[in-house]
């Protein structure tokens, strides 16, 4: 849509405009008195004409974060801050400690040999490994081995810890949460495992080995719980998926070679409250720009390259993390002529769906393309 059409769709015509009077000011302070207040002097702002992310867009980059992540290790041990996490703070959501919209995101460091203590909550979480040797996640009594651009899943309501292997090398990852919507909702729970640490019920990777094998079910294994039964997605499969996928068709006009990570059961998405994704912008990509309801947080898994987000451009580069808020105007660019770019992205787009609130559309002017207002 054009702006011409925003600002003819954001017009006063049938909205409220009712000035202040010493009478109504008195009114409305005698509403307040009993707990009621006049619709019209909140109308405006409560039903917006499309929405209004408080979000900004904002880019963390790794080479400015991870000295500092690391520095948390001399700071703080793990028994005392529970968890060693630098949480991304995004500037319009500080209130709620959000990265984007409803979703929470920080960089957690762990040292060989430590290990957090078992818990479970009602937030869904999600794990994406950026560095280091001999990281695990136990979800449920399933063990999980993890390396770089791996990605876990600690769904609602699981007991889930995670540690380094004694014989690992310092591992950072990026967790990803709903915290912030839970919140929002009041629904919120977190308990701590009776016996600190939970035992390893099956042989290690055999969510992996049972569920992770493309196109096949197993004949007589069930599964009814509203997650993915495959905690683990690799890296390395993933990659490989989208190498070929991106061979054999065109590009998305918007993303390229985009594939959903999903629960092997229904096809659907791998937790009831985030998604998740993995795509491939090929040498010479340049999205064109289109936006849509949902939060989405990327992180560049490979390569460098640039998005414009409501006309402002933020360059990224390999572990750079950044968001898009709902409704925000968006391209994606891999100007290498070499070397494809990778984006990981966690999202709310399984609530948005459920809810029947997704929207999507395509910018109409410039070729589909945004004038590009700063530079950041
Ligand atoms: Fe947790
Ligand atoms: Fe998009």
């Amino acid at each position: 849509m054009t702006k011409a059409y925003d600002q003819y769709r954001e017009s006063t015509l049938g909205r409220a405009d009712v000035e202040d009077t010493p009478e109504l000011l008195a009114y409305y302070e005698q509403l307040r008195t009993l707990d009621v207040g006049a619709l019209w002097t909140v109308a405006n702002k409560i039903e917006p004409w499309q929405p209004k992310s408080e979000s900004l867009p904002v880019v963390w980059r790794y080479k400015e974060l991870r000295e500092l992540v690391l520095r948390s290790v001399q700071l703080v041990t793990p028994e005392k801050a529970g968890r060693r996490v630098v949480y991304l703070n995004n500037p319009g959501r500080s209130e709620v400690s959000a990265a984007v919209g409803w979703l929470y995101s920080g960089l957690q460091v762990m040292h060989p040999g430590e290990l957090a203590s078992a818990h479970a909550h009602s937030s869904s979480a999600l794990r994406f490994i950026m560095e280091g040797r001999g990281a695990y996640t136990i979800v449920d009594g399933h063990k999980m081995t993890l390396g770089a651009n791996d990605f876990v899943l600690t769904p609602n309501g699981t007991w889930h810890e995670h540690g380094v292997e004694a014989d690992g090398s310092p591992c950072i990852w990026q967790d990803g949460l709903d915290i912030p919507l839970v919140n929002a909702l009041e629904a919120g729970f977190y308990a701590v495992h009776p016996d600190l640490q939970q035992a390893v019920g099956y042989p290690v990777d055999d969510s992996v080995n049972i569920w992770g094998a493309a196109g096949l079910r197993p004949h007589d294994v069930r599964w009814s719980k509203p997650y993915s039964p495959l905690f683990k997605y690799q890296w390395e499969p993933t990659y490989e998926a989208l190498l070929k996928y991106s061979a054999s068709r065109d590009d998305n006009l918007f993303d390229g070679a985009l594939m959903h990570y999903t629960n092997p059961v229904s096809g659907g998405h791998v937790m009831a409250t985030m998604g998740a994704s993995m795509q491939l912008l090929r040498p010479g990509f340049k999205g064109k720009a289109h936006r849509h309801t949902g939060s989405f947080l990327y992180h560049v898994a490979k390569g460098e390259g640039h998005s414009i987000i409501n006309g402002q451009r933020f360059d990224w580069r390999e572990r750079d993390i950044f968001c898009v808020p709902s409704w925000a105007w968006h391209e994606h660019v891999n100007a290498s002529h070499s070397e494809d770019a990778c984006l990981f992205c966690f999202n709310d787009l399984p609530v948005m769906e459920k809810l029947g609130l997704y929207r999507e559309e395509a910018f109409a002017d410039n070729d589909g393309h945004q004038p590009l207002l700063a530079a950041n």
